[in-house]
């Protein structure tokens, strides 16, 4: 019996398995509306088995986009595109989730492949970022960003409400919140970041004041039978690591008193001067402390792709959804593999739809025996 393959039911919704795919950017959008690699994208990844598939990080507005090529929930023209998705990701026996966010002071960029880098001031492919305040997160995002007024933290505010009703509307049924990776909300929360002398910086308080109210404000629309979630990164790794993630554990108090219903556990990505111990599974422990001194269901990503890690991972309590991104990439039926090596039974059925599980259930996988005998 294999615990990452077990159902894991949180409100009215229930994943066939703790497998999630995380959000991931496939920056292929144009002015927010997704394109036409989106949906057979989503498709695959819901194809491959996994319990969830979390749409990527979509822009609450224009300026909240991580770049050009992002996709967006601003005007609800966008509904449709995201509607098509969501209905993808339903059809292949997934729950449909969505990221929503803004990207603050690392926005404005070119596409990770095309430099990954601020898009130089003047080109006008670009625009002005904002964040708490005017620091610059620096390396090839050099752009200083114009401080918020009080002003247009209401407005963001607003924002995230309106994209998550457009979520909802879109047939979304498990939304996150994209507090982390040094975008706007981990900026709020980040003394890397974060140099207000106002209510929303200083001390514990000020920093948490945008992220709380931001989930208050999201939790008015976004329906109780529904997940919310949040994604946030509790370390930073940069030398004052034990501050942060206690910190940062009472945070997740607080967004659990606020009607959060998981976190999805991460690092904060607010320095570039960070030294990541990047390792599998490295965030497990991290993810099993939040999970331990909050109460609250976690999951995390970052190297969790190992059948034994994830596996693991789940059976000792450390999360209760292993999120497994690039291996998904390289093979959407990467959760085939791992049900396979956990030794469920039938795993063909357990991960893949009927037209292709049929076939390997029968005649086995794609080797030269297996193909004589389907010929037979
Ligand atoms: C192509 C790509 C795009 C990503 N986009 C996002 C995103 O939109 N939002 C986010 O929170 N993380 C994003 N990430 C991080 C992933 O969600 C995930 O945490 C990361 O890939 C680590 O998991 P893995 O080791 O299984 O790949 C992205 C990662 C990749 C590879």
């Amino acid at each position: 019996m294999s615990a990452l393959f077990t159902p894991f039911k949180l409100k009215d919704v229930t994943l066939r398995n703790r497998v999630a795919v995380p959000p991931m950017c496939q920056y292929s959008a144009t002015d927010g509306y997704i394109s036409d690699w989106h949906v057979p994208h989503y498709t695959g990844m819901a194809r491959g088995g996994a319990g969830l598939v979390i749409v990527e990080a979509t822009g609450v507005s224009p300026e909240g986009r991580i770049t050009p090529a992002c996709t967006g929930l601003w005007e609800d023209g966008q509904i449709d595109g995201m509607a098509r998705i969501a209905s993808a990701i339903k059809a292949g026996g997934a729950v449909a989730g969505i990221q929503i966010g803004h990207a603050g002071r690392k926005a404005s960029a070119n596409r990770p492949w095309e430099g990954d880098d601020h898009i130089p001031e003047g080109d006008p492919r670009g625009w002005e970022t904002i964040s708490p305040s005017a620091v610059a997160f620096g390396g090839g995002l050099p752009r200083v960003p114009r401080a918020m007024t009080i002003e247009d933290i209401a407005r963001v505010k607003a924002d995230f409400v309106a994209a998550a009703r457009r979520a909802l509307d879109a047939g979304f049924e498990w939304l996150e919140l994209h507090f982390a990776h040094g975008y706007l909300g981990q900026s709020f929360f980040s003394v890397h970041a974060n140099q207000r002398t106002d209510s929303y910086g200083g001390d514990f308080e000020g920093r948490s004041r945008f992220l709380l109210e931001t989930l208050a404000a999201v939790r008015e629309v976004w329906p109780e039978r529904f997940p919310l979630t949040a994604r946030f990164g509790v370390i930073e790794y940069d030398g004052r690591d034990e501050e942060t993630l206690s910190e940062s554990i009472e945070l997740t108090r607080r967004f659990r008193a606020g009607g959060l219903d998981l976190l999805n556990v991460s690092v904060g990505f607010s320095t570039k001067d960070a030294r990541v111990p990047w390792a599998p599974a490295f965030l497990a422990p991290v993810s099993a402390r939040v999970r331990k001194e909050t109460g609250l269901p976690v999951a995390t990503s970052w190297g969790m792709a190992d059948a034994q890690d994830a596996e693991t991972g789940i059976a000792t309590g450390q999360m209760d959804l292993a999120m497994i991104g690039r291996a998904l990439l390289a093979n959407p039926h990467y959760p085939y593999a791992l049900a396979q090596q956990l030794g469920v039974a039938d795993p063909e059925w357990t991960t893949l739809p009927a037209p292709y599980a049929h076939w390997l259930a029968r005649y086995g996988g794609p080797g030269k025996e297996a193909v004589k005998q389907a010929a037979e």
